[in-house]
């Protein structure tokens, strides 16, 4: 059956099934039949026999209701208190809402070529801006640039040691994972061990649980949250009365950045307001009209069961969850586009050069960057830290010259400069946090001099959640003298980011953090930096002229992207900003900072809970210690009960010991996540401190 972007039935899907079930009917049964029960009585008796119960006839039961008592699911069967959601919450379309790309405008690695391409198939396209593209394909013309062709590789043969046989996984025992935190190995590999089938990988437990579930029954060793308490609603209802929507934490960026895209952008699943009432929409779960419960829906992997529970994924600083759109959106295009970008003159070039430069400019837009052309894609976060170290870095830092971290860094925006500091004869060195781990600016103004000539720091700490002062403390850089980068990697995801607001000479975030692929990643650099700057990787794609005696280089992005790049990836990033555009990054800033005060607050209550990062200014992450257990026997004991967090040193290992420990448990909140879900992790933490 075809389905909405939601997994549910769509109305064609559902006519059309029942008109083939009424022409299987004799030859009184109605032929055809409509939503409105009332225009085919024979349709509500034949409902009558099979419920027992069908339709009266004249009765004010809406059309939705009669196929439900018909035994045919309601496609949108979630209740809406506040009567505000006129429009299923389909995201369909989502990729085709972006503005036109028209990066052709100033991009200027085609010189001489023009939007001629013949576009015809692609014009109904959910993904398609139904604009003729700027591209050299169908033009006639070829890249300015001399390329080489790839060479086809073929597909890699199985190791023979790898292969296992289904029956094989007939031997796999039930039970709780080992931890692999750390380990390098994946959770499939430490449990199945030899067992492990690169063909028909294990990709979870066995669940013991799952075939013994009894409807209705709770499974578990942990009764069900909070059933000695009010329901959450009231509890959240009560920290919001004291959250100030003007409250910097919560309305500054919204503020300063009045024109990002989503401030205009419909959604379904928000209130049209200017400005979003906080208590009064907080009962039943929803708050500011965010209904995470519809959201979620569109995250088909928050379906899954986990040890016979509803997985509840709190491990967002790791990686995010993806929704349809982007997994459509990546399905799509290998379908229907994939090919080499800006190299050849053919039509399924011209479709993946422009869905790949449409992507770009989708992120531009989404970082408030002055042009595409300051939009490098790389394959993450780490690699675009590297990027700068060794091209900006090597080409402009000599011996005696200071680079500035922060000590909540993670060990990407520390090992690169370590590495570089080392080679180059540069120093180090670190602006220390207090005990709540929040930036000591004073400490900070300390450190800075003329010999300062980069400062790189995170906008939200991954360990412990600390947003920090960046706009200030670019300022203070600047004012040095040194160039700044900011790593975005754990803030994208959480709040509205405009790079020319921040004013950060280098920004850079990975893709599957915010709802992206993995393998995609970028860098924003200014401009005039990024073309003062020496190419990092040599190589096709990059480059004007080659010649054995001289080399001519592209001007910025293309002079970043050397090599075949992550096409489809970034494309699918494009798809996952629409995404994050349509809910809205101020109304994802706000619900996020009300469920983490949410989940603080229950937290801080068990006994034994020690939180570790306790900043007055914090996105999405919760680090803590329970006393008595090791972190890793409670990340086994959520596991059990469907509940995924991230224990370990949370790849920033100096931050954690600034705290007094090694390790914490992370639960990690994103949009998708509710007060149920906080209320769960609660419990089995309560459960423990029994
Ligand atoms: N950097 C990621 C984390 O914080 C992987 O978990």
């Amino acid at each position: 059956m075809s389905t909405n972007t939601n997994n549910l039935p769509s109305v064609e899907a559902l006519q059309n099934l029942a008109n083939q079930l009424f022409k299987a009917l004799p030859e009184d049964a109605p032929k055809e039949i409509s939503f409105d029960p009332y225009e085919h009585p024979r349709a509500t008796a034949f409902a009558k026999s099979i419920t027992g119960q069908g339709i009266v006839p004249g009765a004010n039961i809406p059309a939705d209701d009669a196929l439900v008592q018909a035994g045919v699911p309601a496609p949108f069967a979630l209740s809406d208190p506040f009567g505000v959601i006129t429009a299923p919450p389909s995201v369909t379309g989502l990729g085709a809402s972006s503005p036109v790309a028209n990066y052709g405008n100033s991009n200027d690695i085609f010189p001489g070529t023009t939007g001629t391409s013949n576009y015809q198939s692609l014009e109904n396209s959910p993904f398609s801006n139904n604009k003729a593209p700027v591209s050299v394909a169908g033009s006639g013309i070829s890249p300015s640039s001399p390329d080489y062709s790839t060479k086809g590789v073929a597909a890699p043969a199985l190791t023979p040691g790898y292969e296992q046989t289904k029956s094989d996984k007939s031997t796999l025992s039930g039970g709780v994972p080992a931890s692999v935190a750390g380990s390098g190995a994946s959770p499939s590999y430490v449990h199945q061990q030899e067992d492990f089938s690169i063909k028909e990988p294990v990709t979870s437990f066995p669940d013991a649980n799952i075939d013994k579930q009894t409807p209705g029954k709770q499974q578990g060793s942990f009764a069900l949250p909070f059933t000695d308490e009010q329901p959450y609603w009231s509890d959240i209802e009560s920290i919001l009365k004291f959250i100030n929507i003007n409250d910097p934490a919560i309305g500054s960026h919204s503020q300063t950045f009045s024109t990002i895209p989503d401030a205009h952008t419909p959604s379904f699943y928000f209130l049209q307001q200017e400005q979003l009432p906080v208590s009064n929409s907080a009962l039943g779960g929803f708050t500011h009209g965010f209904d995470a419960y519809k959201i979620k829906k569109d995250f088909p992997i928050l379906n899954e069961k986990v040890n016979g529970r509803s997985l509840v994924w709190l491990d967002n600083a790791a990686t995010t969850q993806k929704p349809q759109a982007v997994i459509d959106r990546l399905s799509y295009f290998y379908q229907h586009e994939n090919s080499n970008i800006h190299r050849a003159a053919h039509e399924l070039a011209a479709r993946a050069t422009d869905a790949y430069e449409e992507a770009r400019k989708k992120v531009q837009q989404f970082l408030g960057a002055k042009s595409p052309n300051e939009i490098i894609f790389v394959r993450g976060a780490t690699e675009a830290i590297n990027l700068v170290a060794q091209s900006w870095g090597d080409q402009y830092l000599k011996g005696g010259d200071e680079i500035i971290v922060s000590n909540l860094e993670h060990h990407a925006n520390i090992v690169p400069w370590k590495r570089l500091a080392d080679k180059k004869g540069l120093t180090l060195k670190v602006i220390p946090v207090d005990d709540d781990g929040q930036i000591l600016l004073d400490e900070y103004a300390k450190l800075l001099s003329s010999k300062t000539k980069l400062v790189a720091f995170t906008q939200v700490s991954n360990a412990l959640g600390t947003v920090t002062p960046a706009e200030k403390m670019v300022a203070m850089a600047h004012a040095a003298g040194a160039k700044v980068l900011v790593d975005g990697a754990q803030s994208v995801s959480h709040m509205p980011v405009n790079v020319q607001a921040l004013d950060a000479d280098w920004f850079v975030f990975s893709g599957h953090k915010v709802f992206g692929p993995t393998g995609i990643g970028v860098v924003y650099g200014k401009e005039d930096l990024l073309n003062s700057t020496e190419p990092w990787q040599g190589g096709g794609n990059m480059i004007q002229d080659v010649t054995f005696e001289k080399i001519q280089y592209h001007k910025a992005p293309n002079r970043f992207e050397a090599g075949t790049g992550n096409i489809a990836d970034a494309v699918g990033l494009g798809a996952a900003i629409d995404y994050v555009t349509q809910l809205g990054m101020t109304n994802i800033n706000a619900y996020e900072h009300a469920l983490l005060e949410y989940a603080t607050h229950h937290l801080k209550q068990v006994p034994g809970v020690r939180l570790i990062g306790t900043a007055a200014h914090k996105a999405s992450v919760l680090s803590f210690n329970l006393k008595g257990y090791s972190n890793d026997d409670v990340g086994k004991a959520l596991n059990r009960e469907g509940i995924a967090v991230r224990t370990g040193h949370h790849c920033a290992q100096p931050i954690l010991r600034r705290m007094g420990v090694e390790t914490t448990v992370r639960p990690s909140l994103a949009f998708y996540n509710t007060c149920e879900d906080v209320d769960r992790l609660v419990s089995v933490l309560r459960g423990l401190a029994k």
